[in-house]
């Protein structure tokens, strides 16, 4: 298994994915402050696993906090909670994963037996619940998504979505993984994925490293393989997606949504429901974060550019729900129109 990140005795541990495809080290982050940097740094990236990560950060400050009394932790747990959110505003796995650990605090806290000790472990284990089922989440999307892919064909993906942007499987590599384990032939094409190259570093390593077929392509090929009949479907991840099925994720999503649209591929979205966003009502309202523009400006420490030219460098794009072919989460596969089939499922049972 790709060991993305681990509740470790001595904090958390992370397989550097800023260095990966190249090399396999790992960073521990023992303070609260040191798992939001490696969020911002994107040594952890992908929402499932920064939202895990932020549960994760937060139960190590909560365990190390000096507070002297219950009021004082509440305060810690606070200044905490907000550090982790001010990481990365997009993915709303970060906020689900803060306010799911607030409440359970909230609920240890009414407890008569609070110490800050039965806190600390209580946090801890409602962290490892958090890692748990997101595993288990990402194995039920993959069930549910294979029987949507071909018996035999070419798998577009964009960015990372797998077991690296989770704790493990994947979401959207989740269903190409399960559909390999079903015996389907896929052959999958990787989306470098400019400027941070997700793609060309991260899906095609963890692709390899299960021997599943990979080939890379540039993001501007995408259109040219369309039309030379070489992809039958598209599977992308999501950070985000609004109560009306609009779907924030990896810039240049958007590209693809369109080319596949105008080629009748079909174009699946595999998210679990941690990334489900009711209360945001359509794809405009969701903010975008701004990455540093020397992510384009420089590739491993080269320049590309020349100095005074402006740059643009935002981390997703939105691509309205009318060119998404379905939803697929842990529980279900959701068809259009989302607006409908999202409040379906939330009003049913977990
Ligand atoms: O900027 P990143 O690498 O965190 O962006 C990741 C993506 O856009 C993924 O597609 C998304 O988070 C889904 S991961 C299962």
């Amino acid at each position: 298994m790709i060991p993305t990140l681990e509740w470790t005795s001595q904090g958390v541990r992370f397989l550097d994915q800023t260095k990966l495809p190249l090399e396999e080290t790992y960073v521990l982050a023992t303070s609260y402050q040191q798992v939001a940097e490696v969020i911002v740094t994107m040594v952890v990236r992908g929402a499932p696993a920064i939202g895990v990560s932020a549960a994760m950060g937060i139960a190590l400050g909560i365990q190390q906090s000096q507070a002297a009394t219950l009021e004082e932790l509440e305060a810690d747990f606070e200044q905490i909670a907000k550090t982790l959110a001010s990481t990365r505003p997009t993915a709303v796995n970060l906020f689900w994963a803060i306010d799911r650990m607030r409440a359970r605090f909230r609920t240890l806290l009414a407890q008569p037996e609070r110490t800050h000790q039965a806190i600390t472990e209580a946090l801890v284990r409602e962290a490892q619940t958090m890692y748990e089922e997101d595993i288990a989440a990402c194995k039920a999307m993959g069930a549910y998504g294979a029987a949507l892919l071909p018996a035999e064909g070419g798998v577009l993906t964009h960015c990372n979505a797998g077991a690296l942007a989770t704790c493990g499987y994947g979401t959207a590599l989740g269903v190409i993984r399960a559909a390999v384990e079903q015996g389907k032939k896929i052959h999958v094409f990787a989306d470098e994925t400019r400027p941070f190259l997700q793609g060309a570093r991260l899906t095609a390593w963890e692709l390899l490293h299960d021997r599943i077929p990979t080939t890379v392509i540039c993001d501007n090929m995408a259109a040219s393989l369309m039309r030379q009949g070489k992809i039958q479907a598209v599977v992308v991840g999501a950070d985000r997606i609004a109560a009306n099925g609009d779907v924030a994720n990896k810039i240049g999503t958007y590209n693809v949504a369109i080319l596949a649209k105008e080629h009748g591929i079909p174009f699946y979205v595999a998210a679990p429901w941690s990334t489900i966003d009711l209360d945001t009502a359509s794809g405009a309202l969701i903010p975008i974060e701004q990455r540093p523009a020397v992510e384009v400006t420089h590739h491993a420490g080269k320049q590309l550019t020349p100095d005074g030219v402006g740059i643009e460098n935002p981390a997703f794009d939105v691509t309205p729900a009318k060119y998404v072919t379905a939803i697929i989460t842990e529980r279900g596969v959701l068809r259009p129109p989302y607006i409908e089939s999202l409040a379906e499922i939330e009003a049913q049972p977990a």
